[in-house]
């Protein structure tokens, strides 16, 4: 009945993790019958709770009909527009790389006072203080919720994101701060911050509780992730209880650049059935050629097995992160469907369809 956070880990909270209790839209549950299990799923139809059924035989797998998360009630978007954003607080921002990784990457907690009702996979946006070049209010930035929808602290009433300080030197030789970014990393606790949004479809969580969900980060593109694997296994719902497998890849740059890699470690203790975790640390890792170790390096080595995954119906692939990454991952699909006479990207073409591969990167 009631909602309760089992675990938080590795974050610097000073407030308790307790939980208001939500109310369930869709609750699936597997009975198992004489070796063929039936799925009984509640779907809620123009408000009404319908009983739908389907007898799985291990011979000719059932398809099961799908709602796609996009229609789903509730998903809320442009709640808060440019001109007329939320105003929220910054309640902490700590500095979660070491002090020796190349660049500086922030997780910060902002309130919302319940205003702001994002799903795990959307983003906010955020308008910087101050001015640019020619004098008019900066234009917001999106970033994404590295929070579950529950937030950090349980009571929906606060959101999270992992930020990295853009930091460069220009073609003058001169060190350019990215506007945004440095923003939210210099921003102190009590300081007000301008929220835009909800927004985003695409990065959505599928809805079945027994999927297979392979997630792949580079560096911040972490965020969405974080906030699936809360939700997974960091809370409990009485609508959603995860019982399939949840694959994190995970690529940074060196390993005092890893994120959140205390709260991962800590799920994989807790549900070792259902959680495994892959690190590819590029300036520190290379495969046996010597290459240099990037997520899709790592993805290599589980090829086989990748490959036969993306085969079943509820699989579900997630990419979010560096633009670069996109193609790298494609040409290991490519070989891989190659070797079974699949063209990838029309195999590609119908998992977008179903919603089976979902990519945000920047
Ligand atoms: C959907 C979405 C989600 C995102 N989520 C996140 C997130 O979770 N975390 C996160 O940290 N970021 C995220 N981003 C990126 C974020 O929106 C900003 O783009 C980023 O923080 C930089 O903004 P800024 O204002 O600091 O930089 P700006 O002041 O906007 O400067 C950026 C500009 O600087 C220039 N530039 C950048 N690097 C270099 C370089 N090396 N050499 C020369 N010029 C350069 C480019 O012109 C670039 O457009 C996301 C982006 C999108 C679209
Ligand atoms: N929703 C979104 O669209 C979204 C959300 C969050 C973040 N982002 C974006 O994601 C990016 C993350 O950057 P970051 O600075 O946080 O990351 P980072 O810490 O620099 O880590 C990125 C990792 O990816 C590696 N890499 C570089 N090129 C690659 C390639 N072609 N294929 C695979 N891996 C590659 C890097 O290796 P080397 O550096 O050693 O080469 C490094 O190990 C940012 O551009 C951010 O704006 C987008």
């Amino acid at each position: 009945m009631a909602t309760a956070v089992t675990a938080a880990v590795s974050f610097p909270s000073s407030k308790p993790a307790s939980l208001p209790s939500i109310t369930s839209i869709i609750s699936p549950e597997r009975i198992t019958l004489k070796k063929v299990p039936v799925y009984c799923r509640d779907v809620s139809v123009g408000g009404r709770v319908v009983s739908v059924r389907a007898q799985v035989t291990t011979e000719a797998p059932a398809k099961v009909v799908k709602i796609s998360k996009k229609d789903d009630e509730g998903v809320v978007v442009n709640k808060f527009k440019p001109k007329t954003p939320y105003t929220g607080r910054c309640l902490l921002n700590t500095k979660i790389t070491g002090d020796d990784a190349p660049g500086e990457t922030w997780h910060m907690v902002f309130s919302t006072e319940g205003e702001v009702p994002y799903r795990e996979g959307q983003s906010i946006g955020v308008i910087a203080d101050g001015v640019d070049k020619n004098g008019k209010p900066h234009k917001l930035r999106l970033y994404s919720i590295a929070s579950s929808a529950l937030g950090d602290f349980g009571d929906s009433k606060t959101v999270s994101l992992c930020v990295k300080r853009l930091v460069y030197t220009n073609d003058k030789g001169e060190l350019v701060k990215g506007v945004c970014s440095n923003f939210l990393c210099d921003l102190k606790p009590g300081a007000e911050v301008k929220i835009t949004g909800p927004v985003g479809k695409e990065m959505l969580m599928p809805k079945d509780p027994n999927a297979t969900i392979i997630m792949l980060a580079t560096g911040t593109g972490i965020a969405p992730f974080r906030s699936f694997l809360w939700k997974m296994f960091f809370e409990k719902h009485e609508n959603y209880k995860f019982n399939g497998l949840a694959w994190l890849f995970l690529g940074v740059p060196t390993s005092s650049s890893l994120l959140y890699k205390e709260e991962f470690e800590k799920m994989k203790e807790k549900v070792p059935d259902n959680f495994r975790l892959d690190f590819a640390v590029s300036r520190e890792q290379t495969n046996e050629k010597g290459e240099k170790m990037y997520i899709q390096t790592r993805m290599a080595q589980y090829a086989e097995e990748l490959w036969e995954l993306l085969k079943k119906d509820n699989t579900y692939i997630y990419m979010c992160g560096l633009k670069g990454m996109e193609k790298g991952i494609d040409d290991i699909m490519v070989s891989l469907a190659a070797k079974d006479g699949i063209d990838w990207s029309e195999y590609k073409r119908e998992l977008k369809k179903a919603e089976q591969w979902n990519v945000e990167v920047y």
